[in-house]
């Protein structure tokens, strides 16, 4: 049995199990040396992804860090045994869906969801699903039902068995014209911001997308206006996101003079309209390193990464601030401590694994078909 180094003292004795309760009292700090001695105990048996929003106390772990389309590929070409997702739960399920029979996925905290993912249940979206195909017209321009990443392993299923794929931040506009080349219509779910800016950027009118609210009898919305719309806006967003606001766009442009204004798609249609530019965290980053030197950015996105961001490019003379004064954090990533991380990765080291997350088989089979899609694509 492995057990931590020699110089280091044990959690508990060896073969107890390590309860979780016991690393939450104790300082972050303490936790560097634990993590770094369990990450070199489980070598290359184990790899630690990071999501861009994690705190800084936990993605300096991390093995690979990326936005949701490039760490759904780490996941996917991974060879370890375990993959230990320090992201949200519709992240580590990805994972799950991706990866080969002998893998397991670890989330170290159960309770890092995603607001947005829950906005959209299957029994919400299959009811929206059976009122579309009742609309003969709208079925006979064909639909197709894309998810964006954020959302359950069963809405991903839902989509890949009726022939719709997945899509993340970075691959939208693609998985757009993907869908378009075979059907009329696009039901995109959960969330009405990236399917708004997308669809409209790739120049369809406001007019020809309608939102559906699985709140309101038929989605409060008119048989005719279903069968004219292109695209229907699943009613979800991000409730980090969200908090950005037109007004905070003009702030910048008022009192900071040639800073660029550069946003996640998950923020309003009308702040991305008054943004110099729009993309996934990945892209954000790659924004800023492309820039010359003295370029100033206010970036619409959470706060870690921002305040990460600032921090790294300010001695190469670019300056990064939020665009929301307040800042704006998403809580659910936040619950991934070092102490969950240092839980995970010393049960892992015992011979335990906690935490795991496994999506059920027959949802997994067509969330692998979507996933596959849209790797594809
Ligand atoms: P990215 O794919 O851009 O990393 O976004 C993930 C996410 O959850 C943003 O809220
Ligand atoms: Fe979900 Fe928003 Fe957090 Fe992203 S930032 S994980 S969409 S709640």
């Amino acid at each position: 049995m492995n057990g931590l180094l020699l110089d280091e003292p044990p959690v508990q004795a060896v073969g107890e199990e390590c309860s979780l309760d016991h690393y939450l009292v104790q300082p972050d700090e303490t936790m560097d040396a634990r993590i770094r001695a369990a990450k070199r105990k489980l070598g290359t048996d184990a790899v630690v992804l990071g999501h861009h929003y994690q705190r800084d106390e936990v993605i300096r772990f991390a093995d690979f860090t990326g936005d949701s389309y490039k760490l759904s590929k780490a996941a996917a070409e991974s060879d370890a045994r375990t993959i230990v997702f320090c992201g949200v739960y519709f992240m580590a399920e990805t994972a799950d869906i991706l990866a080969r029979p002998w893998q397991q996925v670890v989330l170290p905290d159960l309770n890092a969801g995603c607001s947005m993912a829950d906005m959209a249940e299957i029994g919400q979206v299959e009811e929206c699903w059976e009122l579309l195909e009742r609309l003969k017209e709208t079925a006979g321009a064909g639909i197709l039902p894309l998810t964006y990443m954020n959302s359950a392993a069963e809405i991903k299923a839902f989509c890949g068995e009726r022939g719709g794929l997945v899509c993340t931040s970075s691959n939208a506009r693609a998985a757009f014209e993907w869908a378009f080349a075979r059907a009329g219509k696009i039901l995109f779910l959960p969330d009405q911001h990236l399917g708004r800016n997308t669809a409209f950027a790739m120049g369809i009118p406001l007019s020809e997308m309608v939102v559906w609210d699985p709140y309101q009898i038929n989605g409060g919305v008119t048989p005719e206006r279903l069968r004219a719309a292109k695209i229907i806006l699943w009613k979800g967003h991000c409730s980090v996101h969200q908090r950005f606001l037109p007004e905070h766009v003009d702030r910048v442009r008022r009192e900071e003079p040639g800073m660029q204004v550069v946003v996640h798609p998950e923020c309003r249609w009308e702040v991305c309209q008054k943004a110099d530019a729009m993309g996934s965290t990945e892209r954000i980053i790659e924004t800023i390193e492309r820039a010359p030197e003295g370029s100033s950015f206010a970036v619409g996105t959470e706060i870690h990464l921002v305040n990460r961001l600032a921090k790294r490019f300010a001695p190469l003379g670019k300056r990064v601030i939020t665009l929301d004064e307040s800042g704006c954090l998403c809580t659910t990533m936040y619950r991934i401590s070092p102490q969950h991380l240092a839980w995970a990765l010393e049960n892992l080291v015992e011979g335990r694994v906690v935490n795991r997350i496994q999506v059920d088989e027959r949802v997994k089979y067509w969330a692998r078909v979507a996933l596959e899609r849209m790797l594809e694509i």
